[in-house]
């Protein structure tokens, strides 16, 4: 049975993680990389497997010791991801695209094809990615981090900081919804939106540097070339989507989706919004989950529950006192 996640890191302060021991290595054939930075800097520098084919327990301790993401926070997130994305029965995940590297698929509806799988986590509106309409929505586009580089010009004074990022979430909401007929805003993408705005600012600024203002070099020797800048130390002390108020509330969205064509933007109201944490995993479960599960058996009815109470223990331990559900019995 999957082993179950780790706790915080005993030593959570601000160090050296681009270090002898995890040296940067460039990618070899086959080798999977996808839509979100810091998993593929962290493969690339042997936090993850270098492949990226990992496992759940992994991701959590690379996105602690590497960047010092929050234990309950990487928990849901990487549980969720998993639910979805990886194979339930060899516990792997593909960071990037379907790859037969994780064993023999369960039975179809389940997909198990990775992170780039769009809209079960990865969605619209992407900082660096194109939506998944325009036919990539995993690799680095060099027209969309030009946005980026000019709302850093524009509001941060060269710099990627949270007025930067507000202003450049507003953007991106606005041009999806102008140019993209299947554009969608719904949970769970919404809260992965709003947190990813701010992660840059919370990880990817040396550790040293307490001034939330990200160099934007920097910003592309993650979002780009996958690596961390030489000599970087990880943020000190955990942290994880501290911020995301800031920027939604400076130009609130409601839950929703264009109606397959441009500026049709329709209200969902059964997404959870951002202040719903449990209707977010109420929802996810029986409705991302169980749409790909509908009805399992044996080992992978055995898998899928144990992940189940691994993503819900990861709310317990956020605080948020949710009801749990049981798709497939207790
Ligand atoms: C996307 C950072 C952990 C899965 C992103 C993006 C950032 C980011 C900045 C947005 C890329 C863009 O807009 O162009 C981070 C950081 C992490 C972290 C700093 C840890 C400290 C994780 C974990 C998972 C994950 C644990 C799941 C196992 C994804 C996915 C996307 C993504 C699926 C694509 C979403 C999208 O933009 O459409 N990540 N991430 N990330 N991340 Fe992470
Ligand atoms: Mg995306």
């Amino acid at each position: 049975p999957p082993p179950p996640p780790p706790g915080p890191l005993a030593n959570d302060s601000a160090i050296l993680v681009n270090d002898a021991d995890h040296p940067y290595m460039s990618l070899q054939p086959g080798d999977q990389r996808g839509p979100c930075p810091a998993l593929n800097t962290l493969a690339s520098h042997g936090y993850l497997p270098r492949n990226g084919i990992v496992t759940p327990v992994q991701i959590v301790n690379a996105v602690q010791e590497g960047f010092n993401l929050e234990n309950s926070f990487a928990r849901f997130l990487v549980y969720s991801t998993f639910l979805v994305n990886g194979n339930p029965i060899t516990n792997l995940m593909s960071i990037g695209d379907a790859t037969s590297a994780t064993g023999q698929n369960p039975p179809a509806p389940a997909t198990v094809a990775g992170l780039d799988t769009h809209n079960n986590c990865e969605g619209d509106t992407s900082m660096t990615r194109a939506d998944f309409y325009f036919g990539d929505n995993h690799s680095f586009n060099e027209t969309r981090f030009q946005n980026f580089v000019t709302f850093s010009n524009e509001y941060g004074g060269g710099k990627f900081n949270l007025t930067a990022a507000t202003e450049l979430r507003h953007f991106l909401f606005q041009d999806s919804l102008l140019n993209n007929p299947t554009f969608s805003m719904v949970s769970p993408r919404l809260f992965t939106a709003y947190g990813e705005s701010v992660f840059p600012i919370n990880f990817f600024i040396d550790g040293r540097d307490t001034s939330g203002q990200l160099d934007l070099d920097v910003a592309r020797s993650f979002f780009q070339n996958m690596t961390f800048p030489t000599d970087f130390y990880r943020r000190n002390g955990a942290i994880s989507n501290e911020g995301y108020e800031t920027v939604f509330n400076a130009y609130p969205i409601v839950p929703g989706a264009n109606q397959g064509t441009v500026n049709s933007y329709k209200y969902d109201p059964t997404s959870a919004t951002l202040s719903e944490p449990c209707k977010r995993y109420t929802t996810f479960v029986l409705r991302n989950i169980q749409s790909l599960y509908p009805n399992p058996t044996g080992n992978l009815r055995e898998a899928l529950n144990i992940n189940l109470q691994y993503l819900f223990d990861a709310t317990v331990a956020a605080g948020e006192n949710c009801t749990q559900v049981f798709p497939y019995g207790q």
